[in-house]
């Protein structure tokens, strides 16, 4: 549904009651859309999809997740503790993070699973848990992300372990008894769909040389278009050759694997909106910009600002007839004092303005930003400026609005403060 058809009056009433802006709109029946797409993903030996819950982790955007029977990738301690606290099973949790914390063992002991990230970590999980079944997250050697910035594989990528370290790991398993059970590979966010099957083929090539791993994990990282000239990668159509390897390679070795994938982005991110308000607009005369400038920023999303990301946004008029106003270019900024606040960036050029056209927008006018759900509420720069976090609520699937997240108070966020 386009923005300003979803965003009528009659939601953006109930909005303004229950949370004011600026505030987060996730959509309940799109999340589920998407999940329910996810688990079709081609996996001849069984699939287990899990949902990145970095990209929006609040309580009631995991007790969907888990309804729709989808399992946890988790990026630190704390995602796990996050997880568990929102009811999801510990079984149903996997652990892949850069800083593996000192008393990761109480989540393992609970059934939680680890992919070892690195060697180190690997003799960690070895000396507390010798004699068992463990992960082992590799970096395939090659890495694609929609920027340099979200690349993660490759040479000049720390996570994982470099795929030419085989005899180390081995080395590690055998010294503590342990099993690899699963190989997982993630290369990146918003990757190349061809680099992404060519990765697949990659993580296979891996499985062969552990004849334990009962698993491929294949991670996230599936584009979707946020803008009306991006492509999303169609999920189910780029897992069809690697399907057809796994069949192949259990007609050759006997070996039936499963199959597990992580999205974020592909689960929440068009299901999720930013509401906020113009609160002023200003000029830099002849020959420079009009600004709009909005009650939320880098306080709420920071993709702009650090990727140049495109976001789809419109402006709904508070009056009525406002649509008829005569249409001007606008650059939009955020709330922050620094000239990076900038919601529109050049494409692939985050130092460049870009400006939009609008009708005539006044101050009180609101601004929807689309493409929302990912990345946005959970990665900003927080509390920048003393600004509060912000409110969430779900669109319910009847209809309703429901506030999932209130707004952060002044004494909340000065709560730790001595
Ligand atoms: N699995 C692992 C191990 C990951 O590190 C990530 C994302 C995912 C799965 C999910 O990737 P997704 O399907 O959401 O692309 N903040 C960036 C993306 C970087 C995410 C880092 N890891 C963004 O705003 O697009």
């Amino acid at each position: 549904m386009e923005i300003p058809e979803l965003f009528n009056a009659a939601l953006l009433a109930k909005l303004e009651a229950l949370a004011g802006t600026p505030c987060f709109v996730y959509d309940e029946a799109a999340i589920r859309r998407q999940t329910e797409t996810m688990k079709q993903f081609p996996a001849p030996f069984g699939l287990f999809p899990r949902y990145a819950m970095k990209a929006c982790p609040t309580r009631a955007i995991l007790s969907i997740i888990a309804e729709q029977g989808i399992g946890i990738d988790a990026s630190s301690g704390f995602e796990v503790d996050r997880a568990l606290r929102a009811g999801i099973e510990p079984e149903a949790i996997s652990l892949s993070t850069q800083e593996l914390p000192a008393d990761f063992g109480q989540w393992i002991r609970k059934g939680v699973k680890l992919n070892a990230c690195s060697l180190s970590q690997l003799r960690r999980y070895g000396q507390e848990f010798p004699n068992t079944k463990v992960g082992i997250r590799f970096n395939p050697g090659l890495g694609s992300g929609g920027t340099a910035k979200t690349n993660v594989g490759g040479p000049s990528s720390s996570f994982g372990i470099w795929h030419e370290q085989k005899e180390e790991v081995a080395a590690i398993l055998a010294e503590f008894n342990l099993t690899a059970e699963r190989i997982h590979t993630h290369i990146g966010s918003g990757s190349d769909p061809s680099v992404w099957q060519r990765t697949a083929h990659l993580s296979l090539a891996l499985v062969r040389e552990f004849d334990t791993v009962e698993s491929l994990n294949l991670g996230g990282g599936y584009k979707v278009a946020r803008m009306p000239d991006e492509v999303s990668t169609d999920l189910l159509k780029i897992g069809e050759p690697v399907a057809a390897a796994l069949t192949a390679f259990a007609e050759e070795t006997g070996r039936k694997i499963r199959l597990e994938i992580e999205p974020g982005t592909f689960v929440v991110a068009n299901a999720g909106y930013l509401v906020s308000q113009v609160q002023d607009i200003v000029n830099t005369g002849p020959g420079g910009h009009q600004f709009i400038k909005l009650n939320s920023g880098m306080t709420e999303l920071l993709r702009p600002s650090l990727y140049a990301a495109q976001h789809p946004i419109s402006i709904i008029p508070r009056d009525a007839d406002g649509s008829d106003r005569p249409k001007e270019q606008y650059v939009i900024v955020g709330h922050c004092c620094e000239s990076g606040d900038l919601v529109t960036p050049a494409p692939e050029d985050g130092e460049t303005l870009a400006s939009r056209e609008f009708p005539r927008v006044e101050i009180g006018d609101w601004c929807i930003i689309g493409g929302a759900g990912a990345y946005c509420s959970a990665m900003s720069t927080k509390n920048y400026n003393s600004f509060p976090e912000t409110a969430e609520t779900l669109l319910n699937p009847n209809g309703d609005l429901s506030l999932i997240r209130r707004r952060q108070t002044l004494d909340q966020l000065l709560s730790n403060e001595i």
